[in-house]
């Protein structure tokens, strides 16, 4: 008997159709990109891609939409993420990348310009390095630290440094605690920390529930425990004047401009998202 000729165009609404009756979110989206990865060709060049697939790629795609169907994220499954100019590796313990968190690094970027070289970054509770290293590779004149409680994401962050060609000195810390070798010389501090509300982690969809690291998500009763440490804990590291850039939650910007104002910064800004959602506020210290 031969064997059954397989084109990218057909296996793809086959999966897609699987994923859909499986109620996974993007089912066309997810088919699409894991079928785009797995031939190395972009997603809008399947529909013309002629070569029947081999009885391996078959069987690996399908292994993927297996997974996609018990609602593994399509990066863990393809084991990286792409972030701004950058494709991070992803080990268990990082976060995966948000495109939400992007457009903090360009409000790094602009408050580093107004600042004498080299201007030291401090990323709390880097991950992958998403941010961290995106700000060293486009602005080489900084000198950017990264930390995290995580030994095992640091593992991840500083490959990904090096993957990517970028400089960044790593270090563990409980936030501020462990990084006594940066006090009084941090000019801005950014932080993506976790910041959902406890009693609704278990609501999150199973993408995130069941697949981002519960350290990297639990900001505590109200989402807010880390902002109230940071505020508390990250003084003795800023310079006088220096700029605190922090991602925030849906609803959280007020409240978190508020506890910083109490803890003796100064609010300065709010700042969108890409989908026109406020996800960033800076302060500044004065010291
Ligand atoms: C929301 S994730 C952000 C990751 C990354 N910066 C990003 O934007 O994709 C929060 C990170 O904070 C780290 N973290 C949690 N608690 C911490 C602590 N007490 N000290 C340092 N890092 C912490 C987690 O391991 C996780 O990597």
């Amino acid at each position: 008997m031969r064997a059954r000729i397989v084109h990218a165009r057909d296996v793809v609404s086959e999966a897609a159709s699987r994923l859909r009756g499986a109620e996974v979110p993007e089912p066309q989206a997810s088919a699409e990109v894991l079928l785009s990865e797995l031939l190395d060709i972009r997603r809008g060049e399947i529909p013309f891609y002629s070569e029947p697939l081999t009885q391996e790629q078959s069987d690996e795609y399908a292994a993927m939409i297996s997974r996609r169907e018990a609602r593994e994220p399509v990066q863990r499954i393809l084991g990286r993420a792409y972030f701004r100019n950058l494709t991070l590796r992803l080990a268990p313990q990082t976060l995966i990348p948000r495109p939400d968190t992007e457009s903090i690094v360009d409000v790094v970027l602009e408050r580093v310009e107004k600042r004498p070289k080299p201007c030291r970054v401090l990323d709390l509770g880097t991950g992958t390095g998403a941010i961290a290293i995106s700000i060293a590779q486009e602005s080489p004149a900084c000198d950017v630290h990264a930390s995290d409680i995580s030994a095992s994401a640091l593992d991840a962050a500083e490959q990904n440094a090096e993957a990517n060609g970028a400089t960044v000195a790593f270090h563990r810390s409980d936030l501020a605690v462990g990084l006594d070798e940066l006090a009084g010389g941090v000019h801005v501090l950014v932080s993506n920390p976790p910041y959902i509300e406890r009693e609704t982690l278990a609501g999150l969809s199973p993408e995130v529930r069941d697949w981002d690291p519960p350290v990297a998500l639990d900001g505590g009763a109200d989402g807010l425990d880390f902002y109230r440490r940071i505020f508390d804990e990250a003084r003795p590291l800023l310079k006088p004047n220096a700029d605190i850039v922090l991602e925030v939650g849906d609803g959280q910007a007020e409240d978190v401009l508020r506890l910083g104002g109490a803890a003796g910064f100064t609010p300065l800004e709010t700042h969108r998202d890409l989908a026109e959602s406020v996800r960033c506020v800076t302060l500044r210290w004065h010291g």
